[in-house]
């Protein structure tokens, strides 16, 4: 089965064996029937595939959207984990309902949300996330997990470290506003569009423009998003470099830390807009690698490592993947 319809980097590798799951039942099925080890598909946007796969793919497609919870305030939204990140997004939007719009445009599915707590200008998902519902892939068993149990961080959760590979996400159980939203334009290209303070529509809308005009479209062209993670390094080791590179942007992060933009850094080291065959650099954003055509994943892969040798000999910060790599 080939893999390029299924990774939005358009990578034409290949595996055995593909599931789409629709349901727990299904699922449950499907785990006493095949052998380990599995591999969970959403909506493969932050992927990249570095060679043919020997391993069960299970593409999460169980869908549906219901309110669980409800009061004059707020609503809490149980959503399948295979639906479509960006349509819900909408859908909310639609809806009245706060919490998502700086979400807007983001690739992927609902069940992948929680992984790395996806996060744009300005609001993270740890915000609006009030728990999901997993099965475990070594016996079936149903979980359930609150925000205290999920160790979100920037980019990051329990489901990327200790549980990593271990839970297939089927629900996923957001908490939004019906009034009094928490309008959030901290971004400062966002808070720049208005004078006056926006509606939740208002803002999707800008946000759709803004990510238009600097990412690419995975279904023009193929892309995973931001390629890296933006560095997160000591305000000490924040100075010095501060020191030697003035234009340096920075922000700051928790105390006595600095989060210095990966896409500043790759653009400083001179790969904005550049290629290597067919794998590439955005030209309106150095963070996004790009397939131009038929690369393959160990072609992005070997950009991506050039890229890292060469910002970490003219900043000495080594940049780490934001994207998953099988
Ligand atoms: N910059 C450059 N050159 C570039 C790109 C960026 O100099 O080519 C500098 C600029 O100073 C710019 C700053 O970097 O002001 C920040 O750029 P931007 O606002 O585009 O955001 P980012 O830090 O590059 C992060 C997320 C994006 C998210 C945006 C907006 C990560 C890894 N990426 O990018 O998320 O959309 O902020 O909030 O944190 C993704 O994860 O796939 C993703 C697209």
């Amino acid at each position: 089965i080939s893999l390029s319809a299924y990774n939005t980097f358009m990578i034409n590798a290949k595996c055995e064996t593909l599931y789409k799951v629709h349901s727990v039942e299904e699922l449950k099925s499907i785990l006493s029937a095949e052998k380990a080890p599995f591999f969970i598909l959403g909506g493969g946007s932050n992927l990249l595939i570095s060679k043919d796969q020997d391993i069960t793919f299970l593409k999460n497609e169980i869908s549906g959207r219901e309110i669980t919870q409800e009061d004059d305030e707020m609503i809490h939204l149980t959503v399948g984990g295979g639906e479509n990140w960006h349509e819900l997004v909408l859908w909310a939007v639609e809806n009245g309902y706060g919490g998502l719009e700086n979400l807007s445009l983001i690739p992927g599915t609902v069940g992948a949300s929680p992984i790395q707590n996806i996060g744009a200008y300005g609001v993270e998902l740890d915000q609006v996330f009030h728990s999901l519902n997993a099965v475990r892939l070594s016996d079936g068993k149903q979980f359930t997990f609150h925000k205290d149990d999920c160790a979100f961080g920037y980019r990051d959760s329990v489901f990327k470290k200790k549980y990593k590979g271990q839970f297939f996400i089927t629900h996923v159980t957001y908490r939004l506003t019906k009034k009094n939203h928490q309008i959030n334009i901290s971004y400062a290209p966002l808070a720049a569009r208005f004078e006056k303070k926006p509606t939740i529509k208002q803002v999707s809308d800008a946000v759709i423009e803004i990510r238009q005009s600097k990412l690419p479209d995975p279904k023009v062209l193929g892309n995973s998003g931001s390629f890296f993670k933006n560095p997160i390094v000591k305000q000490v080791f924040h100075d010095q470099l501060k020191q030697e590179f003035p234009d340096m942007p920075a922000y700051v992060m928790k105390e006595g830390y600095m989060k210095i933009p990966a896409g500043w850094l790759i653009e400083q080291a001179g790969w904005k807009g550049k290629r290597v065959g067919d794998a590439g650099v955005y030209k309106n954003q150095a963070l996004v690698l790009v397939n131009h055509g038929t690369a393959s994943g160990p072609e992005i892969w070997a950009l991506a490592q050039q890229i890292i040798s060469d910002v970490a000999e003219k900043f000495g910060i080594t940049l780490s993947p934001e994207v998953n790599i099988i």
